[in-house]
């Protein structure tokens, strides 16, 4: 039996992936902000599969969140062997209308924490000789988006880079890149998604099988749908003045502030 924990672990992709890891029998370490809705959770995932699941409070948008994290990272007497950094947001509005504070937030979510937690774990994975980290980005990755994109394409810069620094040593990483996914994310950032066409939504616990199978596979980058597949590879080759055109309206119509 193995451990993995994972970050955002109460809502979309990451009770996703809390559902299936539980579900083949891997104990748990749940890690979010709302810590009721964390033992409600850890609960309900040990009832239906007889799976330990500890819960952590933290916010990883601070310091001692991310500290918190990482000192049960780094925890070799109870080793987590697979690590899911997924915990992310977005921000409500165009660039400007974000107050700098919120823009700075993000990166502390999206890139510090994801630096420090990754350090965390692969340190103690690469001293046994295994495990595995799934780093969330997202398609929005490979086209101009603002912070979330320029995030995202650091999550996808670094995860890829330090798979290489460590083939070899048993610790296997991989960023993880999404489209659009139903989940409480837009609701969350107010966001209205009536301007993204059904074709575009991909389901929760899809994306986490066809992740898990990249990751079995040794992939470093995973595009866990055809459809966004193709549409990344055409996304190369446009011009990038028309990219950011449609990638700057798609999915980012705000409600009133
Ligand atoms: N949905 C999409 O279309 C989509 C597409 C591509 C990539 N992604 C990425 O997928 C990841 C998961 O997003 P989702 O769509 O599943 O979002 P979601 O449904 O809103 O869930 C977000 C999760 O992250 C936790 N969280 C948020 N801020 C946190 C913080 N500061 N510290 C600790 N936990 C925090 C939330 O719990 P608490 O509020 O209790 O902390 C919740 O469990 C994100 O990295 C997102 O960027 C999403």
């Amino acid at each position: 039996m193995t451990t993995a924990l994972i970050t955002g672990s109460t809502a979309g992709i990451g009770a996703a992936f809390a559902r299936r890891l539980a579900s083949d029998g891997h104990n748990l370490v749940l890690v979010a902000r709302d810590k009721k809705r964390l033992g409600e959770q850890a609960t309900e995932l040990h009832d239906r599969h007889g799976i330990e699941a500890e819960v952590l409070t933290a916010d990883l948008a601070t310091d001692e969140g991310i500290e918190a994290v990482a000192a049960r990272l780094s925890d070799r007497k109870n080793a987590v062997d697979l690590l899911i950094n997924n915990a992310g947001f977005g921000n409500k509005g165009l660039y400007l209308d974000v107050p700098m504070a919120d823009e700075l937030k993000m990166l502390k979510v999206h890139c510090e924490a994801v630096l420090r937690l990754t350090s965390a774990a692969a340190e103690s994975m690469r001293a046994r000789g295994r495990g595995g980290v799934v780093n969330v980005a997202s398609t929005a990755a490979f086209v101009p988006r603002g912070t979330y994109g320029a995030s995202k394409a650091w999550v996808v810069q670094f995860t890829q880079g330090v798979a290489k620094d460590l083939s070899g040593s048993g610790v296997r990483l991989m960023a993880l890149c999404p489209g659009f996914v139903r989940t409480e994310f837009h609701e969350r950032a107010g966001m209205g998604t009536d301007n993204i066409p059904n074709w575009m939504w991909l389901d929760a616990d899809k994306v986490v099988a066809a992740a898990l199978a990249d990751l079995a596979r040794g992939k470093s980058l995973s595009i866990p749908d055809p459809r966004y597949k193709a549409l990344m590879g055409v996304a190369k080759v446009t011009p990038r003045a028309l990219l950011s055109g449609i990638s700057s309206k798609t999915g980012r119509k705000y409600g009133p502030k």
